[in-house]
């Protein structure tokens, strides 16, 4: 499924629609290069969730992770982690890392967690969730391409595009 990024504010709605769909438990992983727009996306979906604008929602480059619990007024409670640092990283690597963060066991607590260059990682993460993949062309307009995969991924990746699908 395509949703078409022509502007901000075509992301904004994809955001709102993420908001509106996303559940405990739920895992979202998102690809495509540096400056795509996955934070920006993250941001925005933050927001739609009930974070307020004093509350700052930055990157989790560098920290890896990024914390939004029931002090942030977010309607379900989201761990928001970038794996850009673990880029070609061993699968044994990767899976240690993604423990050690707890993203998988916290998803069993009522997290959902929305990954930055989380491709690779979607097994690791606990799988059954949405691949989201911004896609850049020079010049042309971005395009999100969404792939549910397992029973929620699915349902989850449908209930999100149903109402952004051009
Ligand atoms: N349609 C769009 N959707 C998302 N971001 C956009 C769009 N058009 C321009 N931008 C800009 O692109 C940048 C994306 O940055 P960011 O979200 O940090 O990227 P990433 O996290 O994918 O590296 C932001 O500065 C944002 O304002
Ligand atoms: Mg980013």
């Amino acid at each position: 499924m395509d949703v078409a990024l022509p502007t901000r504010r075509a992301t904004i709605r994809l955001a709102h629609a993420i908001a509106r769909a996303l559940a405990p438990g739920d895992l979202i992983v998102l690809g495509g290069g540096l400056g795509a727009g996955k934070t920006f996306l993250v941001r925005a979906m933050l927001r739609a969730l009930g974070v307020p604008d004093e509350i700052p929602v930055p990157s989790p480059t560098f920290t890896l992770m990024n914390e939004y619990g029931a002090e942030c007024r977010a309607r379900v409670p989201v761990l928001h982690a970038d794996l850009y640092r673990l880029l070609g990283a061993s699968d044994e690597d990767l899976e240690h890392e993604i423990a050690e963060l707890g993203i998988r066991a916290r998803r069993g607590e009522g997290w959902a967690a929305i990954v930055e260059w989380g491709d690779d990682a979607f097994d690791a993460l606990g799988g059954d969730g949405v691949r989201i993949t911004i896609s850049m062309e020079r010049r042309g307009p971005r395009v999100a391409h969404l792939a549910g995969s397992g029973p929620r991924g699915v349902v989850l990746a449908s209930a999100i595009a149903s109402p952004t699908q051009t």
